[in-house]
């Protein structure tokens, strides 16, 4: 008996693909949870590793269990001696490249010499724990391929501090100032997460095959690295950066809706209200004192004015990446890695729905409708 097709629509919106425990995110609520806990009170509330540990484990820990899970994945940052010179010579390969398409060879490449096998049939556990591996090492990576490209020794991790600490630490060589480790923080555990977004999704085809989780990550980092998905706070950065000072931005802001050009950090396909990730950023970007953060505010005020002109019947708000380009430059993050560190928080989640297919996996197959030449010949 033929299996009986069903005509998704472009893009599957709204096409229920898949179960899951992990998350969920509700557009017309302007809700979004890992677990069931909110996540925006969790970036408020709790330290990235906790979040991380919520996700894995599946609860939130206890104090101790937090500085133990801390501890246990700080020491998983050290990369193996005899695997840097390959690292080396990998980032700096090709040139001037998008941060993610060093980093996802860097992540191939720890993949392959920790010797990842394909899941299928192995132990639960010690998938699990590879998972865990991979995403312990996304700090390190981040910062050896960049220090590396500019010519600068890479530094080693310290297990004592938490990732955003270390990430900052092993980029810049310096103590990083509490401010922006906290601010660090809140980015990377705001952006854990989303829904059955093209990454996720990515990691959970591959993973449905019974591949090594590393080609799950690396499938991941592929779909991140497109400029629909993972792109934008760059682009924001940029706007603010052309627009200069806040007299600008009402003429700069028409003119760019009237040459039909997107703004940047705008709009959302699933949030109907404000994204909630906006809200919080935008908060944290307010405890900097620096001129970017009143020029963010006040253009965001002229941009969403002219959108509602331009589009009252569609409510288009402020969306993550708006504030999230501000949050990581005053950090002191490199622009030209912001995507690399979103894929440092994401990576947390990829693993965590690897894991959930790895546990109730079922081959994902779609079909497609033939639409070239017909049938010629007999
Ligand atoms: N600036 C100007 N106009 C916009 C914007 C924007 N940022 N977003 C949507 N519109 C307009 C569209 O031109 C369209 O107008 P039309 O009906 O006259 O043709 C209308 O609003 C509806 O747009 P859609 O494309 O249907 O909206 P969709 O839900 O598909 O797009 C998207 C969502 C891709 C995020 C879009 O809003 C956009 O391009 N934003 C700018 C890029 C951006 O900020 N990306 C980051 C998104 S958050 C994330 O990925 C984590």
């Amino acid at each position: 008996m033929p299996v009986p097709t069903i005509d998704a629509p472009p893009g599957l919106e709204g096409v229920v693909v898949a179960e899951t425990a992990i998350g969920d995110v509700r557009g017309d609520e302007g809700f979004y949870h890992y677990r069931g806990h909110p996540a925006p009170r969790l970036a408020e509330s709790r330290a990235f590793e906790d979040v991380w540990h919520l996700l894995h484990v599946g609860d939130l820990p206890t104090r101790a269990e937090g500085d133990g899970f801390r501890r246990h994945v700080g020491s998983m940052r050290r990369l193996p001696a005899d695997l840097v010179p390959l690292l080396r010579a990998a980032a700096v390969a090709g040139g001037d490249l998008p941060a993610l398409v060093w980093l996802r060879s860097l992540v191939s490449l720890t993949a392959q010499h920790a010797g990842l096998t394909p899941w299928l049939g192995r132990d639960a556990e010690a998938v699990a724990d590879e998972a865990l591996h991979l995403v312990a090492a996304m700090p390190t990576l981040v910062g050896l391929g960049w220090r590396t490209r500019n010519g600068l020794a890479e530094l080693d991790p310290d297990p004592g501090r938490g990732v955003a600490a270390d990430l900052l630490a092993m980029l810049h060589g310096t103590e990083p100032h509490p401010i922006a480790v906290r601010a660090l923080e809140r980015y990377l555990v705001l952006t854990i997460d989303h829904g059955f977004n093209a990454s996720t999704l990515a990691a959970r085809v591959l993973t449905s095959t019974g591949a090594d989780l590393g080609s799950g990550m690396v499938a991941a980092m592929g779909a991140l690295s497109g400029p629909l998905h993972g792109g934008a706070p760059v682009h924001a950065l940029r706007m603010l950066e052309a627009i200069g000072s806040p007299e600008r931005a009402w003429p700069w802001i028409e003119g760019s809706l009237d040459r039909g050009e997107r703004l940047m950090g705008f709009g959302h396909r699933v949030y109907r209200t404000e994204d909630p990730r906006s809200v919080v950023l935008r908060s944290v970007a307010e405890e900097f004192t620096d001129p970017i953060v009143a020029l963010a505010i006040e253009v965001e005020g002229v941009a969403l004015a002219a959108l509602q002109r331009r589009h009252p019947q569609r409510p288009l708000r402020t969306n993550v990446e708006y504030y999230a380009g501000v949050v990581l430059h005053l950090c002191g993050i490199p622009s030209e890695l912001f995507p690399a560190v979103f894929a440092v928080s994401r990576s947390v989640g990829w693993a965590a729905h690897m894991v959930e297919q790895a546990s109730a996996n079922r081959l994902i197959r779609p079909a497609s409708r033939y639409v070239g030449t017909p049938r010629v010949g007999t």
